[in-house]
């Protein structure tokens, strides 16, 4: 089974309208020959409609980096549903980062009507695991990361699953510049595919991209996607500047 790569840009809570539109035109201009990986970036929702006109017809796809869990139309102040996303023009939505989870206290019951919301509405949903810093001392990492696949995952056909990806990221390593050796990476997504073939079967587990983020850089890429398990990166830090996230994306 080959599964096409994919690179991810996390933007996160950065950059002004001005800044995100010409570095979203410079990485357009320095990946447009990439057909090797699907490429992604996020940007904060009032720059999603922008940068998906900008960015229409080139290989690089927009995703939005929540959304409601609510999908009916309705008095949800603040809240954005799946399918507005869609109607703008974004592909992709990350769900369950640990920063929303850590900050907007979302428990996996939330990320499972998230994600149920996004594919409802045809998007493909990049749902965020991983331990923190503590869980993995105490040997717990299996434990919690098989829990966030358990309720997060719930519910979800073999039909479904095919616009799952899943994205592993050890909170320790988001932002710290401490990226998790590529063997203990691999050695969380061989339990992440594991764990989908026992839960949604061995076809849906081989076909579902697991990415790594956390501290990804031009400097770890390659060594990274070496991996048997590893089919691409989650990019934070590393994704606001377009000729380090080109790097990246180029990691051959
Ligand atoms: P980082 O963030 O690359 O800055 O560590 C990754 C993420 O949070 O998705």
């Amino acid at each position: 089974m080959t599964r096409k790569p994919l690179i991810a840009g996390n933007w996160k809570m950065h950059k002004l309208l001005a800044d995100a539109v010409s570095t979203a035109l410079e990485l357009k201009s320095l990946v447009a020959n990439v057909t090797h990986c699907d490429i992604a970036i996020a940007p904060v929702f009032v720059h999603l409609k922008t940068l998906a006109e900008r960015l229409e017809g080139s290989n690089i796809k927009i995703a939005a980096q929540n959304c409601s869990t609510e999908t009916k139309h309705s008095a949800h102040t603040g809240e954005v549903a799946a399918d507005m996303l869609k109607d703008i023009g974004v592909s992709y939505v990350i769900i369950g980062h640990s920063e929303r989870r850590q900050y907007y206290c979302e428990t996996d019951e939330m990320v499972n009507k998230k994600i149920k919301a996004a594919l409802a509405a045809g998007l493909k949903a990049i749902v965020c695991v991983g331990e923190t810093l503590s869980e993995r001392e105490e040997g717990k990492l299996f434990e919690v990361v098989g829990r966030q696949l358990k309720f997060g995952l719930e519910g979800l056909t073999k039909n479904d699953m095919e616009r799952i990806i899943i994205a592993y990221e050890p909170v320790w390593a988001i932002g710290t510049g401490k990226t998790a050796t590529p063997d203990q990476a691999q050695q969380m997504h061989e339990f992440i595919r594991k764990n989908l073939a026992e839960t949604h079967g061995i076809e849906t587990a081989e076909s579902t991209k697991i990415l790594y983020g956390g501290s990804v850089k031009p400097e770890n890429i390659k060594d990274l996607m070496e991996e048997p398990d590893i089919d691409g990166a989650l990019v934070g830090g590393a994704s606001l500047e377009a000729s380090s996230f080109a790097q990246i994306i180029n990691y051959r």
